[in-house]
């Protein structure tokens, strides 16, 4: 039987200080398995590599989200890029573009974003891309990294059907979470039955982005058997049918045996 492999979480966020133990162990009882945490900012780059370390189901992602990409240096990237070959890592990321917030400067998040996809390439990892309200600047700086033979993941995902066949088409697999429950979630669930379930894995962004009948409180990984339903409901297929495609993708995202 399969296990619900959770793609993206940020347990190193302080909403989880005072009970993640107590989250954790209620993972078997939700067939929770794998868990991939994803480091945004410098602090928690340290954070990640010490939850991975620490939790044997856990790994983690390394890299720095646009919105937060103003502080970094070539020289802090040198640092990241020293760490990328410690074997619990298995992505660069949370990478990208964000002109939602729109900060820092976009040209200083084009720049973080190009060097990390190349500090993926170099360190043959897969990335873990973070794109709002940026959809034309993001996929033309893949297209020039040729990001179809890095490889990764559009978490989040947030755009079009339309493109969403053009990532799936450059391989890239595409991150569904809470939103899909969302009743005005229109666009997502077109993409979610438009894509093939080859292309899917499962997310919750926790501890943001928690599904309905939660929506609006504290997420956790806890909350993916409302995503697991909702995407069984959208493409007419067995929830256990999701929990193991969606599983073998992210083994095949993540480059993991089961
Ligand atoms: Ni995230």
């Amino acid at each position: 039987m399969g296990m619900i492999f959770e793609t993206h979480a940020h347990y190193n966020d302080e909403a989880f200080r005072d009970d993640l133990d107590s989250i954790f162990a209620r993972f078997p009882e939700k067939r929770i398995g794998r868990v991939v945490n994803i480091a945004s900012d410098l602090d928690s780059i340290g954070e990640c590599l010490d939850l991975a370390h620490r939790y044997p189901f856990m790994y983690c992602a390394l890299g720095i989200h646009p919105s937060d990409s103003a502080p970094l240096t070539d020289e802090l990237l040198e640092e990241i890029r020293g760490k990328l070959s410690d074997p619990r890592v298995v992505a660069v990321g949370e990478i990208g573009l964000d002109y939602y917030w729109d900060t820092p400067d976009r040209e200083i998040q084009k720049h973080w974003f190009e060097e990390q996809l190349e500090m993926a390439r170099q360190a043959d990892l897969p990335v873990v891309i973070h794109s709002r309200e940026a959809a034309q600047d993001t996929m033309r700086l893949m297209q020039d990294h040729r990001a179809e033979e890095i490889g990764g993941v559009v978490h989040c995902y947030s755009y079009s059907l339309e493109l969403a066949k053009e990532f799936v088409k450059m391989g890239f697999f595409i991150g569904i979470g809470g939103v899909v429950t969302f009743k005005n979630a229109r666009k997502l669930k077109e993409v979610a039955a438009g894509i093939p379930i080859d292309h899917i894995v499962l997310e919750t962004d926790s501890p943001y982005l928690a599904p309905v009948p939660f929506r609006g409180k504290r997420n956790s990984s806890l909350y993916l058997p409302y995503v697991v339903d909702a995407i069984a409901q959208i493409k007419g297929m067995d929830p256990e049918e999701v929990i193991s495609r969606t599983e073998e993708n992210a083994e095949r995202l993540y480059r993991l045996r089961s």
